[in-house]
């Protein structure tokens, strides 16, 4: 009988920008306190890009995770990033990434738009490409600058996110490790909840009337991040429960066997009570969101890659991921390393 084709995580690489800002420093800025963000979210400090863009921060988390893999980049058969925060309308980031690593002409890469949702909307494509025996190993990426798309003067947001990149090898394999489960979600209905708008542009058409119906009916939105917080936490909850629990249902997993979920770090109190409605324990469950705060995209690979180096995943462990973003979108993985 033949053994089923899975994608197998084969390795992993996040990168940080090195300048810190803490909420100390965001005292400083808005009507905040240290008090307030931690207890509200868990997040102490962040990171912010200076001088290096989304696809340099991807190039970077990439070859770590080529390195940690023992893959070479003439390797790679597909390049899939995941980011809202590209350096250009186009070419894609992924494109970048492709010229920055030197990986060969003619291989496929492209970015994919599902915000914090990102890098498990990537795995979820990727993993298709593989086990339909397609391709054999593909670069998935997770990235975001919201570093560039934030009101600093609007205290409601500009203390939850950071900058950063995260990236995983995926490996055809016979084996047993791999992706036993995923799936992905969206409702667009919801897209106000969470959302950045394009900066507006004149152009010699903008007076006319008629030429494009939402410039014509409303004024331009701010090209900033915006949020409806307390929404976005309870729809967050409760997807990414329902969410956990289809990935689980379809890996034939009990949530007793879950080794570690790896959640999109956005809020600890948005994790502690989804770990709270599956009955996970708290141990299982990885956290640095205190570090880095909400990076979207890039923070499950970033964490994913934190864990691995740190050892907390063992051969046969079984490893969830869950995530929850802007579109509205969301997303969950079942993976046995
Ligand atoms: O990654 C994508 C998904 N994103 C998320 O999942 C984020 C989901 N939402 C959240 O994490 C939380 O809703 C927030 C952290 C954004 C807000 O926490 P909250 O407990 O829902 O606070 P709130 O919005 O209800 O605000 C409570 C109070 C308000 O003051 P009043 O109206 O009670 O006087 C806010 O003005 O806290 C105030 N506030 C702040 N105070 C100090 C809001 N931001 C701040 C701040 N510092 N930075």
């Amino acid at each position: 009988m033949a053994v089923t084709l899975r994608a197998k995580i084969a390795g992993t690489g996040s990168y940080v920008p090195e300048r810190v800002l803490s909420n100390r420093d965001l005292e400083k800025m808005v009507e905040t306190t240290d008090e307030w963000i931690t207890t509200r979210t868990g997040i102490k400090e962040r990171r912010i890009a200076h001088g290096e863009t989304s696809a340099d921060m991807a190039a970077k988390a990439a070859e770590r995770a080529l390195g940690n893999a023992g893959v070479s980049a003439s390797e790679i058969e597909l390049i899939v990033v995941g980011t809202v925060t590209p350096d250009m309308t186009f070419p894609s980031t992924a494109c970048f990434v492709q010229s920055l690593l030197g990986i060969k002409a003619g291989v496929p890469a492209f970015d994919l738009s599902a915000a914090c949702s990102g890098f498990l909307y990537a795995l979820d494509v990727a993993e298709k490409y593989i086990i339909s025996g397609v391709v054999k190993k593909a670069l998935i990426i997770g990235v975001d600058r919201f570093s560039n798309i934030i009101d600093w003067t609007d205290r409601s947001t500009c203390v939850l996110f950071g900058d950063g990149a995260g990236a995983a090898v995926l490996s055809a394999t016979r084996g047993k490790s791999g992706v036993l489960a995923s799936n992905i979600h969206s409702d667009g209905r919801k897209w106000n909840l969470l959302y950045a708008p394009n900066p507006v542009r004149d152009t010699p058409f903008c007076k006319e009337t008629g030429t494009d119906e939402r410039e014509s009916k409303e004024e331009p939105l701010p090209p900033y991040l915006a949020m409806s917080g307390n929404e976005t936490f309870k729809v967050a909850v409760r997807t990414m429960v329902s969410s956990i629990k289809e990935a689980l249902k379809a890996a034939k997993i009990r949530p007793e066997e879950v080794d570690l979920l790896i959640p999109h770090q956005a809020n600890q109190r948005i994790i502690q009570a989804t770990r709270q409605r599956l009955k996970l324990p708290e141990e299982s469950v990885y956290m640095n969101l205190d570090k880095y705060g909400n990076t979207s995209a890039g923070s499950i690979p970033i964490a994913l890659d934190e864990a691995n180096r740190e050892g907390r995943l063992k051969r046969g462990d079984v490893v969830l991921f869950v995530a929850f973003g802007g579109g509205l979108t969301w997303s969950s993985a079942a993976v046995r390393w």
